[in-house]
């Protein structure tokens, strides 16, 4: 059977993600909270398989040998095939951190979860002995902030300049066979961003420089599906900017 990876998808865009592609494909869904991945699973259609793989993706040194022993382990106890066909990658880590907070610590708990995960589960899933040729599409949800610049977000936002680097280089070394693309979210009110949208102030400031508004994860799964899908067979390597405007609006405006 053929089945879609999301990483993320106890909250936010991966929960909104799971609920939207379970109408059409297989699921394994990763995140760290069982109970928050349990609640996204009822609220998948239930015509489709959904497995919940439950692991911290910051222990980066045992992911490859914990997710194979988990699909082993799947794959005899229901005696059924699992292929990889899609995987997104829409669980991130993001600190606010002004430079001279930033500690190696804290860069390295970011790039593990935003960039080094990615990198290494899309090895997995290309690896021919463990998935065959099974995989042909992978979405990396990165950030709008991937090609600007913010105060104190040196770490989470060179993390996803970064994913956008390995998502333009696996789509080269990938193809023709798997086809890789991100997409660059503006700000979207979820458990992520709770601080910032509940800030009056911030909110505000957000909503003026935003020309459609501030955004939800239902404007950004629509784009996530035609990315894994046929209709977009042609399109690797590409950036998907879906932020309400934010990134080509230069008016000036004050709070
Ligand atoms: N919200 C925005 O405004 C915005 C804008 C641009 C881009 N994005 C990007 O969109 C993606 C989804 O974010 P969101 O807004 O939906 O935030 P969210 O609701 O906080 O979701 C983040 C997800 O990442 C998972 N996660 C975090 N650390 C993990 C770890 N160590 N191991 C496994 N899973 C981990 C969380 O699951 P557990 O806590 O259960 O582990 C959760 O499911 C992120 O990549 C974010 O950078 C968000």
């Amino acid at each position: 059977m053929k089945y879609t990876l999301i990483t993320g998808a106890s909250s936010g865009l991966g929960r909104e993600t799971a609920i939207y592609l379970s109408e059409s494909r297989n699921l394994i869904l990763n995140a760290r909270n069982i109970e928050r991945l349990e609640e996204t699973k009822s609220l998948c259609k239930s015509t489709s398989d959904i497995i919940l793989w439950p692991y911290d993706l910051s222990l980066i040194n045992d992911l490859e040998l914990n997710f194979v022993e988990f699909i082993k382990n799947i794959r005899l106890e229901r005696s059924i095939e699992i292929e990889f066909e899609a995987f997104v990658h829409c669980a991130g880590v993001m600190k606010m951190l002004p430079l001279r907070s930033l500690s190696l610590n804290s860069l390295n708990e970011v790039y593990a979860v935003n960039v080094f995960v990615p990198c290494m589960i899309v090895k997995i899933l290309a690896s021919k002995k463990f998935n065959g040729k099974n995989l042909n599409s992978v979405v990396f949800i990165s950030s709008n902030i991937s090609d600007r610049g913010a105060a104190a977000f040196c770490a989470y936002g060179s993390s996803k300049s970064a994913l956008d680097g390995l998502m333009r280089n696996l789509a080269v070394e990938l193809a023709p066979s798997v086809r890789v693309n991100s997409i660059l979210p503006g700000g979207m009110r979820t458990a992520m961003t709770a601080d910032i949208f509940d800030d009056i102030n911030i909110a505000s400031e957000f909503n003026k420089n935003y020309p459609l508004g501030i955004g939800t994860p239902a404007d950004i799964v629509p784009a996530v599906e035609f990315l894994l899908s046929e209709k977009s067979r042609w399109i690797t390597g590409q950036q998907i900017v879906i932020d309400g405007g934010r990134t080509i609006n230069i008016t000036e405006r004050k709070a």
